[in-house]
């Protein structure tokens, strides 16, 4: 996924776009370019981060009131400067910056070369600014936009400049993220809000199929087929420095170490005064289809996924729900069967996830009710959906998910009792138990987090080991495989998460000295199993790290432990995972590694 910056106003343009691509450099970060308009359309691009650009851009002196800029995580075409965006037509009259994917882009390439265009990348991109101008023809700016988008087939977020219309910027959206900040007589335009919340909070998110035409007076919005359309202003609450470090080394830190209040914002205002009751505004208008679901799917990846199985257990404990999880990038190419009594729920931090999409747009052709989970207020997930709950755990910019997996769980606890009440599965009292609990959550996550230094302490210690296990049962069961991707994702370990059951039927012959093991070992109902498991290891000369709630129990099966307070088993995962995330986190500085930008990934993967 990229990120799209552009400005039109009466301040000079540059120093707004370089800070907007500065705050979206996770979106993508392998080269990056602006470009803006002063007597013609002036560009500059550097391979490599935003620093790389900087370097370039003070041998230039670029003026101008109107721009454009980009920072670009590489689909088609090596990460170089001819590849970075922003693309011009062969005669310097349009320029682009691009998100997405344009699967029809050969055809197209090779129609305008036998036209006699000429192309300076292997973008797939390109081919816009080519078409634009070729469409320019028969009438300009949105007009010849909307004629060139009718050639396309794929996905864009499509920012647009005009040597002959210097004062006006042209969007356009087809399953890629755009928002257009409103501010006194200037806009701006992103992939992505927090680019431009140092200037303002109005902003107007568009919507797929929608192209806007930007000036310093208005934003004028209309649909593919030309007819106009109105979409309000909406206030974005998010702070900048939100977004920030908040003086941590990295943003993963930064967001670990907020986690005790994310979870607080996940449930405000959404457990009852007397706290016996969930209260999820976001359900409220599909209540009564709720009631009558007798199946939930559950949707997602990576982390998302992992955060689906543990929901799995809580649906089924708490409300008594049958639960499937599935891989959104396998159930969306499957004949799933589904029902109108069927819900589906999409859990995306970014809403953004193009497999996610894809399987809610499955799920929404066969009639069932598709629910969101997402973190990103106004993404295509949460707007492509029936009804759903935000995260509310603000902007996540780590690549690594940490707080919104955790606010995730937060979240599908929630949901869990609100599903549980609404079908009467679960008593009163039951319910309170559950939140109360979750109520003293932040604080456990906060001794926690006070245990850094010992956690930082066992990365040294294995900082060298090339492989290892995670292993857990039951709600452990995901927390291992989500440990084990944290681990991989930014210190290149490998990892693997396996259910402790799965011990025998063949990875435990991968055991030996050299070969650790992580055992999620909590005092819970499937406490003994899992003791067994370790004792199985250590016979074959594997070294555990275990992460405990009774060291009494464990002390002498491992050669490491981490304490986490006790509480319910079914919230027990909130816990157990922070450790897990503090030792990835770790275990990359120990290695000399950047957390916050893990090599060939991207916060959100937006293409297929
Ligand atoms: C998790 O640490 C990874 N960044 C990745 O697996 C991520 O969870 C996955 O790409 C899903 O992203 P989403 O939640 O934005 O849909």
């Amino acid at each position: 996924m990229c990120g799209i910056i552009g400005y039109v106003g009466k301040k000079q343009a540059l120093p707004v776009l370089m800070e907007g691509l500065t705050n979206m450099e996770y979106r993508g970060y392998d080269s990056a370019g602006v470009c803006v308009s002063k007597e013609g359309l002036i560009r500059v691009r550097a391979q490599g981060n935003i620093g790389k650009l900087k370097e370039q851009l003070a041998q230039h002196n670029l003026q101008g009131t109107s721009g454009i800029g980009h920072t670009r995580w590489a689909t088609h075409g090596i990460p170089d400067e001819g590849n970075a965006h922003p693309h011009l037509d062969c005669h310097g009259s349009v320029a682009i910056v691009h998100n997405g994917i344009i699967e029809n882009y050969q055809e197209l390439r090779e129609e305008l070369k036998a036209a006699g265009h000429t192309f300076d990348s292997q973008t797939d991109s390109e081919v816009l600014a080519h078409l634009i101008e070729v469409e320019c023809e028969h009438g300009s700016g949105l007009t010849a936009i909307h004629r060139a988008l009718k050639r396309v087939r794929g996905t864009y977020g499509l920012l647009v400049m005009m040597k002959d219309l210097p004062q006006t910027l042209f969007v356009a959206r087809m399953g890629s993220p755009l928002v257009i900040g409103v501010g006194s007589q200037e806009h701006y335009v992103a992939s992505d809000p927090s680019a431009i919340l140092p200037y303002t909070r109005d902003m107007i998110f568009l919507d797929d199929g929608e192209l806007a035409a930007v000036s310093v007076e208005g934003v004028g919005l209309m649909n593919l087929d030309q007819t106009p359309v109105n979409k309000q202003v909406e206030r974005f609450m998010w702070e900048v420095e939100a977004a920030k470090k908040n003086g941590q080394a990295h943003f993963m830190l930064k967001e670990i170490l907020e986690q005790p209040h994310v979870i607080e914002n996940s449930t405000r205002g959404r457990i009852d005064l007397i706290g016996t009751r969930a209260v999820l505004g976001g359900l409220s208008e599909v209540q009564d289809r709720l009631q009558e679901i007798d199946r939930l799917i559950i949707v997602g990846c990576g982390s998302a996924y992992y955060a689906g199985l543990v929901g799995e257990y809580l649906f089924e404990e708490l409300a008594g729900m049958p639960v499937e999880v599935e891989l959104a990038s396998e159930f969306r190419y499957r004949k799933p069967i589904i029902s109108t009594r069927t819900a589906v729920l999409a859990i995306s931090q970014s809403g953004e996830t193009a497999d996610t999409l894809e399987a809610i747009r499955e799920a929404k052709r066969k009639h069932a009710l598709t629910l969101g989970l997402v973190n990103v207020v106004g993404s295509s997930v949460a707007r492509e959906t029936d009804a759903g709950v935000y995260n509310h755990a603000g902007p996540e910019v780590g690549v690594a998910s940490t707080k919104a997996f955790l606010s995730q769980l937060t979240i599908l606890t929630l949901m869990s009792v609100y599903l549980g009440q609404l079908r009467g599965t679960l008593s009163e009292r039951a319910a309170g138990e559950v939140l109360a609990a979750l109520y003293e959550i932040p604080d456990q996550v906060e001794t926690i987090l006070h245990n850094r230094a010992s956690i930082r302490d066992i990365a040294l210690t294995y900082q060298d080991m090339t492989n290892c296990l995670f292993l857990g049962r039951k709600y452990q069961a995901p927390i291992a495989y989500e440990s084990a991707l944290k681990m991989k994702e930014v210190s290149y370990v490998h990892a693997e998460g396996y259910s402790c059951g799965e011990m025998k039927h063949g990875p435990i012959a991968l055991i030996d000295k050299s070969f650790p093991s992580v055992v999620l070992c909590p005092e819970d109902s499937v406490f003994e199993k899992t003791r067994s498991s370790m004792e199985e290891l250590r016979a074959r000369g594997g070294k555990i790290i275990a992460v405990t709630t009774n060291p009494d129990l464990v002390s002498h099966l491992c050669e490491d432990m981490i304490v986490v307070p006790q509480t319910l088993e079914c919230l027990q995962p909130l816990l157990t995972v922070i450790p897990m995330q503090l030792l990835a986190y770790e275990m990359a500085l120990a290695r000399n590694l950047d957390p916050d930008r893990p090599r060939n990934l991207a916060k959100s993967v937006t293409v297929e």
